[in-house]
């Protein structure tokens, strides 16, 4: 039995099945930053990562992807109903993300929660060398410090969070909410995107668990002190700045532009086709520069790309109707033929693709109404090497926090959203450029190697044993 000095859990492994013609199977890397960034990370260590491979039923056997050794945790499809689809994107996500809708609460769910978070720390613990150091990532996972620490004391403990972490009179709807926080303090460390959310787990420990706190520290009851602090994740910007001046991908930006009859500017969107990414909101705003005479087709064009996600949960399916039904109507009324006002794209695109989009795009449309980060935002801006592009960005991201020489915007105010998409694409070139730079040094400076180093230094340092506390 193989034990690791380095140990991720996250819900999803690295890696995306494929199946070939015959039936047979293999895996091909998943293009995400997190990805690319525990990689780096673990070359040179002897790392694992525990995490479902995204079916329902039986998991594989632990296998050995790129150097990186995969253990796979099964969940069973009523698991995957209630811990995946149920309690962590239907309760949780939308608790985390100021309640865009409700949140539904299932004690059922929550069992499923515990039974899967247990079988999570489970797997960390088989595959955990003495001494290790165990990264437990995201929303899905927060029982998961607790439950490692019960059985495997001698381990570092570090949880990071992907998403927000809500206001505590968000965090109080959840029935569970002690549990949770009580899950989180088995870290050492626990990071978050904004020092505000940081901020909003202390104030959680300390008016629903009654703990004392004293700035990021919290005292648990069995003595420890636990930090909790603003770490922002990053992208892979070097990698993507190359792949973005590679031929294939100006030709293929050139293409695109051709392709949507050279128009004189291109809008982009790309999101998850999620509620929280305000993409009803910005093709309202869309839709009434349009009605307003201030663009028109063929001289300007949007183009959406919504990535498929979480089709089983209803808000989600909701949200898609929705959405198709206002791209049709904003065609309806403002395409030709052969020009179209929003060409939407109901699919997910690889690396290079998204390059390519990003290059084409003269204005990035990022507008959440609640993002933990918002990787997208950086990727386009990673992307600028030309210094030209205008990024509209709403003010509800992570990604705003460290970019606010973008266009920002509130994208509950319509009118304002308008204005700034307005300015976006009729500011001189100079006004552009200086933005692009002040941007572009932001992400050139904090790329997500950064992010990892931070993340694992501040869990380094983290007092561990309570003899170890201040
Ligand atoms: C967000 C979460 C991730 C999650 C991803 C995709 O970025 O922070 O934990 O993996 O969305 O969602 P999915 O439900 O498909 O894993």
């Amino acid at each position: 039995n193989e034990r690791y000095d380095l140990v991720i859990a996250a819900n999803r492994l690295p890696v995306d099945k494929l199946t070939g013609p015959d039936g047979e199977v293999s895996w091909r890397r998943s293009p995400g930053g997190l990805v690319t960034a525990m990689d780096a990370v673990m070359r040179g260590r002897d790392g694992a990562w525990v995490g479902w491979a995204g079916d329902a039923g039986d998991a594989p056997a632990p296998f050995t992807d790129n150097g990186m050794e995969l253990v796979p945790v099964p969940l069973s499809a009523a698991e995957v109903a209630d811990f995946y689809e149920g309690f962590s994107n239907d309760t949780l996500w939308p608790i985390y993300h100021d309640v865009i809708v409700p949140a539904t609460f299932h004690r059922s769910w929550w069992a499923a929660y515990k039974t899967v978070n247990q079988r999570f720390a489970d797997a960390v613990c088989a595959v955990a060398a003495e001494g290790a150091t165990v990264w437990i990532h995201d929303y899905q996972l927060q029982l998961v410090p607790a439950m490692v620490r019960a059985q495997r004391p001698d381990v570092r403990i570090g949880w990071f969070d992907h998403i927000p972490f809500p206001a505590v009179e968000l965090f109080a709807q959840l029935p569970w909410r002690e549990e949770i926080i009580s899950g989180l303090l088995g870290a050492d460390f626990l990071g978050f995107q904004r020092k505000a959310d940081a901020e909003n787990f202390v104030r959680a420990c300390r008016r629903l668990a009654r703990l004392s706190t004293r700035g990021e520290h919290v005292q648990t009851v069995d003595g420890r002190v636990v930090r909790a602090s603003a770490v922002p994740i990053s992208i892979d910007t070097a990698g993507l700045d190359e792949l973005a001046r590679t031929p294939e991908v100006q030709a293929r930006a050139r293409e695109i532009r051709e392709s949507l009859g050279n128009p004189k500017k291109i809008l982009l969107g790309v999101d998850r086709l999620d509620y929280t990414k305000g993409i009803r909101h910005r093709l309202k705003a869309y839709e009434e520069l349009l009605r307003d005479n201030v663009i028109r087709p063929p001289d300007v064009v949007l183009v959406q790309v919504a990535t498929p996600s979480r089709e089983r949960v209803e808000a989600y399916r909701q949200l898609r109707t929705e959405i198709e039904r206002t791209v049709g109507r904003i065609n309806g009324e403002y395409a030709a033929i052969g020009s179209s006002a929003v060409e939407y794209l109901h699919h997910s695109y690889g690396r290079d693709e998204m390059a390519a989009l990003f290059q084409a795009a003269d204005v990035m449309l990022v507008t959440p109404l609640r993002d933990g980060m918002n990787l997208v935002a950086k990727e386009y801006v990673a992307c600028r090497h030309d210094g030209d592009g205008a990024l509209v960005l709403s003010e509800f991201t992570g990604a705003y926090h460290e970019l606010k020489s973008a266009y920002v915007c509130n994208p509950h105010d319509i009118e304002g959203t308008k204005r700034v998409i307005t300015k976006a694409i009729t500011d001189p070139v100079r006004e552009r450029r200086k933005r692009m730079k002040s941007l572009r040094k932001v992400v050139g400076a904090k790329d997500v190697q950064t992010w990892a180093t931070n993340f694992l230094a501040a869990l380094e340092h983290a007092p561990h044993r309570p003899e170890e506390a201040e």
